[in-house]
């Protein structure tokens, strides 16, 4: 399959068209970015690390009953994908309170949830990614009300099939943000990236944050982490 010309740089990827209408070449940059861009880095090798990492995260989705947009890995940084239009969303569920969630209702980092929680944002940079309830999601027309039962319904098997997986490599699934896409004839399906940039992953015993929290609080040891993460899952080091 051919990479052709660049159809969307965001930040922390870069889309190609290929000479098949309906596959996409997603290219994962080392740039890191935080608080809608306002605090930009780069992370040495973490577009490899969330590359392989979020390829293998699809795959062992897929096998569990998940759609998704994944494809093909071409190369450490490459990836084909299905063409799809993403739904504006981010999606959110939560295990354990952290970030926004424990500031907002005035929760200890670290405490359980007694259920896991499902939350979604506007996708829009100018707005800052703002929370925003299925109301208002229906009434925007961002999505159906099918539609965001489907998405519910897969967020959660996902969260079940993702914290039961790593919790085996000593990692808590604290939270993480996901994305849904559909294709030309209308199917959802999991798309963008699986990665230590969208979850915080947390060591089961010690609590050591093992993702990108440690750049957006300048925590250091911010590649560690990233190939701790590598390590544990796919058994590759640095
Ligand atoms: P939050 O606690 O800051 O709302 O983040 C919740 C989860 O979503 C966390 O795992 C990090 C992830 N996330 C993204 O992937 N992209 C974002 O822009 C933000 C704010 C959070």
């Amino acid at each position: 399959m051919k990479k052709g010309a660049q159809l969307y740089e965001g930040k922390a990827k870069k889309v190609f068209l290929t000479d098949d209408p309906e596959v996409l070449m997603v290219d994962y940059k080392d740039d890191a970015t935080a608080f809608n861009g306002e605090k930009k880095g780069t992370i040495a090798e973490k577009g490899i690390i969330n590359n392989r990492l979020t390829n293998h995260f699809m795959k062992m989705l897929e096998e569990n009953g998940i759609p998704t947009h994944y494809i093909e890995e071409i190369s450490d940084r490459e990836t084909l994908v299905k063409k799809v239009s993403i739904i504006p969303l981010e999606v959110i569920v939560r295990n354990i309170a952290a970030g926004s969630f424990s500031k907002r209702y005035g929760v200890e980092e670290g405490k359980s949830l007694l259920s896991p929680t499902l939350e979604f944002s506007y996708k829009n940079d100018d707005l800052g990614d703002p929370l925003i309830n299925e109301y208002h999601i229906i009434a925007l027309g961002l999505a159906t009300r099918e539609e965001l039962d489907i998405v519910s319904e897969y967020t959660f098997k996902i969260n079940d099939i993702l914290k039961n997986y790593l919790i085996k490599f000593g990692i808590e699934l604290v939270d993480f943000k996901i994305e849904f896409g559909k294709t030309s004839d209308g199917t959802i399906v999991l798309a963008d990236e699986i990665s230590p940039d969208t979850c915080r992953f947390w060591d089961s015993k010690t609590h050591e944050k093992l993702d990108k929290d440690r750049f957006r609080r300048d925590m250091g040891g911010v590649e560690d982490a990233y190939w701790e993460i590598m390590k544990r899952i796919l058994g590759e080091s640095k």
